[in-house]
């Protein structure tokens, strides 16, 4: 089925796969196939979806210690989030669980359970149909998530290599022609975007750069969402507050756990913190380059409702 789709090269001479729509490499996308046949969602299933570099190591940690603050206040020095990688914690569907497994016991995790994803809502969601459950989307700027991610794979592969080999030039005409994993970016954003206007329970549609400039707002935001809002008392006691230290950038990137070890699929768990923030482009792309990109998003999004700055 998979050798029988549209296929491009990427740079390195790898097979990229068209499947509704997204491009993925072939153990990914034989790990959504397996999702597509065998994951049912139940009730309390939270599924946390966003296009890779767009912040969802940091909205996997929120997530994780807004629903579980009851087990584990954020100020414990015993909390899970000091002892782990986020991505241990709440894993990816199609590039963890599923990958080697068809069914990787998902009814054994204690509730309420926490999963990732990046592919897009029509591929996601068959499976959710008739189903309570929560999904929470985050979206960033396609300028700071390509720089994000340019500099995500010069930690993958030797520095050098990437600066002399790997040009952020290449990267912006990836993303302008569309054949690169998880891409079309603006055709993801547009899917979460579209279903979080007809279906406001299923989906939430979070902005990265409203949570840098309103992370206190933007959490009980998240937590009415999820159905577990902050009481007066909690928000009194300066828990919201509390749980954006613990979640936060500075803390989490200083952890023994984050600054050592490996992910699953063999990726170093300090790759996933670097600057953070808003507006890094401005230090990597010429203007001629942020306009294409830019009009690229806006011409997809028009109509819609969506707009990035
Ligand atoms: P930068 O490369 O711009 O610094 P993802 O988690 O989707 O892979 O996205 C990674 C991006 O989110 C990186 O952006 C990373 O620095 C940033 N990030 C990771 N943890 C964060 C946190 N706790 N708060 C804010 N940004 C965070």
């Amino acid at each position: 089925m998979i050798s029988s789709l549209p296929s491009e090269k990427d740079s390195m001479g790898k097979t990229l796969y068209n499947y509704q729509g997204s491009w993925y490499y072939p153990n990914t996308l034989q790990a959504i196939l397996n999702y597509r046949k065998h994951f049912r969602a139940r009730d309390t299933y939270i599924i946390l979806a966003s296009f890779p570099k767009s912040g969802t190591t940091w909205l996997k940690a929120l997530v994780f210690a807004v629903v579980h603050r009851n087990k584990y206040a954020p100020n414990l020095v015993s909390h899970p989030l000091l002892s782990d990688n986020p991505h241990n914690l709440v894993r990816f569907l199609e590039i963890d669980l599923y990958v080697k497994n068809q069914h990787p016991g998902l009814e054994e995790l204690p509730p309420p359970r926490l999963f990732a994803t990046h592919m897009p809502f029509q591929t996601l969601h068959e499976s959710l149909r008739d189903s309570p459950c929560k999904v929470v989307y985050v979206c960033r700027d396609i300028k700071d998530v390509l720089v994000s991610r340019w500099h995500f794979i010069s930690r993958l592969v030797k520095k050098e290599e990437l600066y002399s080999n790997y040009p952020v030039e290449e990267m912006v005409e990836k993303f302008i022609k569309g054949a690169y994993s998880f891409g079309p970016f603006q055709d993801q954003v547009l899917s979460y975007w579209k279903e979080s206007s007809v279906n406001a329970n299923l989906v939430l549609f979070m902005r990265y750069e409203e949570m840098i400039e309103k992370p206190e707002a933007q959490v009980m935001r998240l937590a009415d969402f999820l159905g577990c809002s902050f009481t007066e008392e909690e928000k009194q006691s300066g828990m919201v507050e509390k749980i954006l230290e613990l979640c936060s950038l500075g803390n989490l990137s200083n952890l023994e756990a984050n600054k050592t070890g490996t992910f699953t699929c063999g990726i170093a768990h300090h790759a996933f913190f670097r600057k953070g923030g808003v507006g890094d482009w401005k230090n990597h792309l010429t203007n001629e380059m942020a306009r294409k990109l830019d009009e690229m998003v806006e011409k997809k999004l028009e109509g819609s409702g969506l707009k990035f700055e």
